[in-house]
């Protein structure tokens, strides 16, 4: 018998009660254990909820949970940092098994919380913090071994790219997709994670680490996300024959690694160009097995709780990759050396600011209101340095690498 102990119910915790209501006798079944979730954490029992709670055991304090003996598995969905490092932290201390979907704590904490796992011989697993449904940790942590594994790339936030699709095939306004996104349970508690890409850089962070078998911390990682874009982005967008996309990358090479999420303008006839809606996908090259790319729905009530399901089931099959699987590679950071063709857009406009982009510039695609331009092949810290000298704000611009 597998007794979880499920911290939250909100979107993912939802959709875990309803999938395990749903096939619990199937997985008896298939698996010989009888998986059961036998006490819940939220912050407020009395709330009203779009689930029936009658036969649910919910509780407001984290020790009925950790004090019970007989829950040997904690399934982390609140979606709060320091709190479910807490609980985290307390589980395994206690002997209990972790899943997690939450991307934040997996990323801030992932080197302590793998070693800590490690040490008390349970598992720590965290399937749905990256790609929502998409299985791609598990088989990433299966190649890490037969292959030496340099390049990651994807679309990792399906609220940005929720966002950006329709934007940009429909014509939409920003805020009001943002709204439907944020209804539509794809969005953080704070949507500004997802808009300015810090759960893109998150998820990164996680992804390369593994893939790269080094310690690629958030900070390491260049960020920018799409909060700036508007409605002069888009038709210059589609005028190229292209998309836009949040693309998070990593990528080591002899010398060292870069890292980025960046908005990225691809053209239609791309791959990532046809990955829409909330849908993820995610690429890695090794250098055996070549490209693998996955691809499946990013967020979202049942893909997600899919996701902490197939964890939860490894658990109880004893199927899990046991160790630790954060490698030691000591890499330099190379994001300096970044550079490519881009697009800028500026919403104010002055004679400094044609001056000082005139130098930079390839071609003019509008010169107003806005200024937008195409930058000819540049390393990516000069334009930082000109847009920080020119004093704009990030709101007050938006930039695009173009992809090759
Ligand atoms: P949510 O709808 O906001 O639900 C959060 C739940 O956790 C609520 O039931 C809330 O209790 C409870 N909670 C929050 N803080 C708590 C605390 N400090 N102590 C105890 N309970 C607490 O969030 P969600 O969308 O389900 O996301 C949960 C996690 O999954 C997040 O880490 C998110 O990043 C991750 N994730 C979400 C998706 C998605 O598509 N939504 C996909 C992948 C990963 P009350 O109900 O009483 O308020
Ligand atoms: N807010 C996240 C997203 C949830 O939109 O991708 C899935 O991690």
């Amino acid at each position: 018998m597998l007794n979880v102990g499920l911290l939250g119910l909100g979107t993912v915790g939802t959709g875990i009660v309803e999938i395990i209501n749903e096939r619990r006798n199937t997985i008896t079944g298939t698996s010989g254990t009888d998986i059961r979730i036998k006490k819940i954490l939220v912050r407020n029992v009395n709330k009203t909820r779009n689930i029936d709670t009658e036969q649910l055991e919910l509780t407001d304090n984290f020790e009925d949970i950790l004090n019970d003996q007989e829950i040997n598995v904690i399934v982390e969905v609140t979606g709060d940092l320091e709190s479910s490092y807490r609980y985290i932290t307390a589980a395994l201390n206690s002997g209990k098994h972790v899943v997690t979907a939450n991307k934040a704590v997996v990323s801030k904490y992932f080197g302590e919380l793998s070693a800590l796992a490690n040490e008390k011989n349970l598992a720590f697993l965290y399937e749905a913090s990256v790609g929502g449904g998409i299985p791609v940790l598990k088989p990433l942590k299966e190649q890490l071994e037969l292959n030496e594994i340099t390049e990651v790339q994807g679309i990792l936030n399906g609220t940005c790219n929720y966002i950006l699709t329709r934007m940009i095939n429909e014509g939409k306004d920003y805020g009001e997709v943002l709204k439907i996104a944020q209804e539509l349970g794809y969005a953080e508690a704070d949507p500004s994670a997802d808009v300015e890409g810090h759960d893109t850089l998150r998820k990164l962070r996680i992804l390369a680490t593994l893939a790269l078998q080094a310690d690629i911390t958030e900070e390491d990682i260049l960020l920018d996300g799409i909060s700036s874009i508007n409605a002069t982005d888009v038709e210059n967008i589609r005028k190229m024959d292209s998309t836009v996309k949040l693309i998070a990358e990593a990528r080591k090479t002899d010398k060292g690694f870069t890292a980025i999420v960046q908005p990225m303008i691809v053209k239609n006839s791309n791959y990532f160009a046809n990955v829409n809606m909330a849908f993820n996908s995610i690429a890695f090259k090794g250098n055996n097995v070549g490209e693998l790319k996955f691809y499946g729905a990013g967020a979202g009530k049942l893909p997600t709780a899919n996701a902490v399901l197939s964890d939860v089931l490894d658990i109880a099959l004893g199927t899990y990759r046991k160790g630790n699987p954060l490698g030691k590679e000591d890499l330099v950071n190379l994001n300096e050396s970044i550079s490519g063709q881009y697009y800028l857009r500026i919403s104010v406009t002055n004679d400094e600011i044609r001056d000082k982009v005139e130098g930079i510039t390839r071609e003019v695609l509008l010169d107003g209101e806005e200024l937008a331009i195409l930058i000819e092949e540049i390393r990516l810290a000069e334009i930082h340095e000109l847009l920080a000298g020119l004093g704009l704000s990030k709101g007050s611009y938006f930039l695009a690498k173009i992809a090759d």
